[in-house]
């Protein structure tokens, strides 16, 4: 018969392996195309390239890339905008950056964490209730933080479908739709995204607002990481109101990642403020982008942990109430400072009970 602790032991050795490996096949899947990827960028874009084949083409190559490196002339005309320039090579080069390293990089990220996800899950399963449900909750989010939540979420949806489309839409809808079909939705999607985009800036800078308290980094996080949130070791760690994952999706994502596309974005949808030249447009498109993607994928993580990968997470946020147990295993810290302040659990029955409408008694004699 083996003790608790050989058990637990002998599970971490296997998970620790099956990890190890995981890393060793994504790392062997990433490196040669990124090597690839960047080689092949220095060649298209880097000081390196060689114009032999272009002479070849067209003799007067070399006088139009003179023309294009950006040496400013004389004009009577100004503007934000280069006016003094002949061609402006900015617009090519994001173009080029654009339609190259961003969408290959970023749909092959946008894979990646979809297949590291789903072996994630194939691998650990479900975070369960250890001691399975008390039918007692307690309060976890108010009314009010879950529209909020919720509107800001069900904006992110709606932005990364309309964004991802107008990014990856002539590569994966024009061989659908064709270029009509395309052309019609990419209109829609464009205006939905630019009027939204706005909106879901507010409920971002709202959560900022709202939730920073909650997400201070201290020294309970340490040790979260250290034990993989659970993963490493037999003890779930210890949580406050929210853990150490959370605040980094929470400063991450949601702070850092949110600021540098709602700023972006603003710079994009009003260039009539004046201050944007060229470079700044580009540069806005890209970093927005960017970003943009590497925040999806960080979101389809949130999400996963919030539905199907933690039993019982969920109902935090659609009902705002949680299972007792829940509260203790994934934040016992911050179970403790609730019943500590006088709340009380109430038992799911009584809470259906609250909430059915009172009985009718009739007419009041004598009206
Ligand atoms: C389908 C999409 C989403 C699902 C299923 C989901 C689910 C959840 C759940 C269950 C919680 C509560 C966790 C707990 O009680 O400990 C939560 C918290 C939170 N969610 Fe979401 N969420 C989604 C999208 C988003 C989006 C798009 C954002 C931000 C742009 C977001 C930001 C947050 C934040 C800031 C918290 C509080 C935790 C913290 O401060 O880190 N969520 N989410």
């Amino acid at each position: 018969m083996r003790s608790q602790s050989e058990v637990a032991r002998s599970a971490f050795r296997w998970r620790a392996m099956l990890w190890s490996m995981l890393a060793i096949i994504a790392l062997a899947m990433a490196l040669p195309s990124v090597g690839y990827l960047v080689a092949n960028a220095a060649q298209v874009y880097g000081p390196d390239r060689d114009f032999t084949e272009e002479r070849a083409t067209n003799p007067r190559s070399d006088m139009w890339r003179d023309a294009r490196v950006g040496q400013g002339g004389f004009t009577t005309q100004t503007g934000p905008y280069i006016t003094n320039t002949m061609i402006s090579n900015i617009g090519e080069n994001y173009r080029q950056l654009r339609e190259g390293p961003i969408k290959t990089w970023g749909g092959w990220f946008l894979v990646l964490v979809i297949v590291a996800i789903a072996l994630f899950a194939a691998i650990n399963g479900r975070s369960r209730l250890e001691e399975g449900r008390s039918g007692m909750t307690v309060e976890r989010w108010k009314t009010y933080e879950r529209i909020l939540h919720w509107f800001t979420a069900i904006s992110f949806i709606v932005l990364t479908i309309t964004g991802l489309s107008l990014l990856f839409g002539r590569t994966v809808l024009i061989p659908m739709f064709g270029h009509t079909g395309f052309a019609t939705y990419a209109q829609f999607a464009m205006n939905l995204h630019n009027a939204l985009g706005p909106f879901f800036a507010v409920g971002v800078i709202l959560m900022i607002v709202l939730w920073a308290k909650h997400n201070i980094p201290n020294k309970t996080d340490i040790q979260w990481f250290r034990q993989g949130g659970g993963i490493i070791g037999s003890k779930h760690p210890s949580a406050g109101k929210l853990n150490g994952g959370e605040k980094l999706w929470f400063w991450l994502g949601v702070f850092a990642m949110g600021l540098i596309v709602i700023i972006s974005g603003f710079i994009m949808l009003f260039p009539n403020l004046g201050f944007q030249t060229r470079e700044v447009m580009a540069w806005s498109q890209i970093f927005h982008a960017i970003v943009a993607l590497i925040w999806i994928g960080f979101f389809f993580g949130h999400a996963y942990i919030g539905t199907l990968g933690t039993e019982g997470a969920f109902e935090g946020m659609a009902h705002g109430r949680v299972d007792t147990n829940w509260a203790k295993q994934h934040h016992d810290l911050w179970y403790e400072e609730v019943i500590a302040s006088g709340e009380k659990p109430i038992s799911e029955e009584e809470l259906r009970r609250q909430k059915r409408p009172a009985p009718t008694g009739g007419e009041a004699p004598g009206h």
